[in-house]
């Protein structure tokens, strides 16, 4: 069986067709959202749909167009636009996660911020999906439905109207416990006169498109955090990844019941498939990629992949707050920006250069922390996927200051291939989950090279940066 899987994400949409056994084609086509001032990240709904049919098609094309038995698509998770079910055409720019526009929504919701994680398992923040759909009802169209990209694009490549359990449960206005869109909420955000489309599990067939050649099903269906956790083969309660990025993305499976934190992160549905489903707890680092991005278009850094070339090997007293994009978890501060501290007429580029490296990796050690006070356990290893992981310099300095060791995974393509193991469920509804996904060996693992002392200090060091240029330490 081949499926063609798909994962739309925030800097590019990558396509593979895959037989099972191997990838047979990759393809990525790079997208770049807007930042504009006030905190707004957006983008053009038509070139995601582009990217996901340029990349999907010329896949096909370089794998000798075999047939294709299913598509599948992992989508942003929390990006949403509005747009018309009749003519399918965007009424308003797709919003990025990123994007800091409804804060103002969520202040005004703030009393009822403990119901709302009651009954979501989610933090009240505008990086979730309702406040901003919200936003573009009040601000932008009445007219047509507001919903997650990955509703458009199925709905495109379609013409159905569904989302799935773990999008959904992204929402804020997802019952956890229901697992259906939950009145109050919608109440709350003022979204119960909305069209919303059906929930499906990660399992489900949706309908079928000939976007890619012939009339191919379209399934596995999945946010592309939970598909990364799907292919590390995170399948049990206790077992975690981290992904890096344009953000960073902590995942643990907590199994089958909806744990809730008690350290600032959120709860999400990892899964949901015919046999089963199974929770997550996540925290975040807002930027990651973004940050190395940032750094370029800074005049910081010659090129993303110069990073380990021109990073220096201590920060010469100079700390960095990667609150480029605002904090979330476990601090929420939305309005945070980033800040360098302990700068001296010492400080060279390559000291700032190690300072993010440190800064970015203090943050994800922070959010490690909490899911291991959450789970009760200690956390003895840490799995990481994603582009960045390529930076000897950024995983080092992630195991120097966890203290843990960091296993790669082995292929730079951990979402999309979780999203094809949701295909084959989705061809082959129960069938086991150990089957679709392996346990795997890592192309490199980082072990601590720092005492512990030193990584207290720079850790003790970053707390007191945060601290000093945020609201939290007022
Ligand atoms: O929560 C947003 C996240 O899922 C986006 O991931 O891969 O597009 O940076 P990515």
């Amino acid at each position: 069986m081949t499926v063609l899987a798909i994962d739309q994400g925030t800097s590019g949409t990558k396509a593979i067709v895959h037989d099972g056994e191997s990838i047979l084609a990759v393809v990525e086509v790079p997208v770049r959202p807007h930042y504009r001032s006030g905190g707004l990240v957006e983008i053009d709904a038509h070139t995601l749909l582009d990217s996901v049919l340029e990349s999907g098609r010329r896949a096909v094309a370089e794998a000798g167009n075999p047939p294709i038995d299913m598509v599948s698509l992992a989508n942003q998770g929390e990006s949403v636009l509005a747009w018309d079910q009749e003519s399918g055409q965007p009424l308003s720019q797709t919003i990025i996660w990123q994007d800091k526009r409804a804060q103002p929504i969520c202040d005004e919701l703030f009393e009822s911020s403990a119901a709302i994680s009651a009954t979501t398992g989610l933090v009240l923040d505008p990086y979730f999906s309702a406040p901003k759909m919200t936003w573009l009802r009040r601000n932008q169209t009445k007219d047509g439905v507001v919903t997650t990209t990955d509703s458009w694009l199925v709905h495109q490549l379609t013409g159905e109207f569904v989302t799935d359990a773990t999008t959904a449960s992204r929402s804020l206005v997802f019952g956890l416990d229901s697992g259906e869109w939950d009145a109050d909420m919608l109440r709350l955000f003022r979204l119960d006169d909305e069209a919303l489309p059906r929930i499906v599990r990660n399992d489900e067939v949706v309908g079928t498109t000939s976007a890619f050649g012939g009339s191919i099903p379209v399934g596995g269906l999945i946010v592309d955090q939970q598909a990364a956790l799907l292919a590390q083969n995170c399948l049990s309660a206790g077992d975690l990844k981290c992904t890096f990025g344009t953000g960073a993305f902590l995942l643990g499976n907590v199994g089958q019941a909806p744990l809730r934190s008690a350290h600032g992160l959120s709860t999400s549905v990892a899964w949901s498939f015919a046999d089963g489903q199974s929770y997550c707890l996540d925290g975040q680092s807002l930027t990651m990629g973004s940050a190395v991005r940032w750094m370029v278009a800074a005049g910081l850094l010659s090129a993303p992949d110069a990073l380990d070339a021109e990073c220096g090997e201590s920060t010469n007293g100079a700390v960095f707050v990667p609150g480029l994009a605002g904090f979330a978890a476990p601090r929420w501060e939305t309005d945070a920006r980033g800040a360098f501290v302990g700068l001296s007429l010492e400080t060279e580029k390559h000291h700032l250069i190690r300072a993010v490296v440190e800064g970015l990796a203090a943050q994800v050690t922070e959010l490690v922390h909490c899911l291991e006070r959450d789970a009760g356990t200690p956390i003895r290893r840490l799995n990481v996927d994603g582009g960045a992981t390529r930076s000897r310099a950024l995983m080092q300095a992630q195991a120097d200051l966890l203290q843990i060791p960091i296993d790669c995974f082995p292929s730079a393509h951990a979402t999309v291939l979780g999203t094809a193991a949701a295909a084959r469920l989705s061809l082959d509804p129960g069938r086991a989950l150990g089957e679709v996904v392996t346990s795997w060996t890592p192309s490199m693992s980082y072990e601590p090279r720092w005492q512990p002392d030193r990584a207290d200090e720079v850790r003790s060091a970053w707390d007191q940066a945060v601290l000093a240029t945020t609201s939290l330490g007022r």
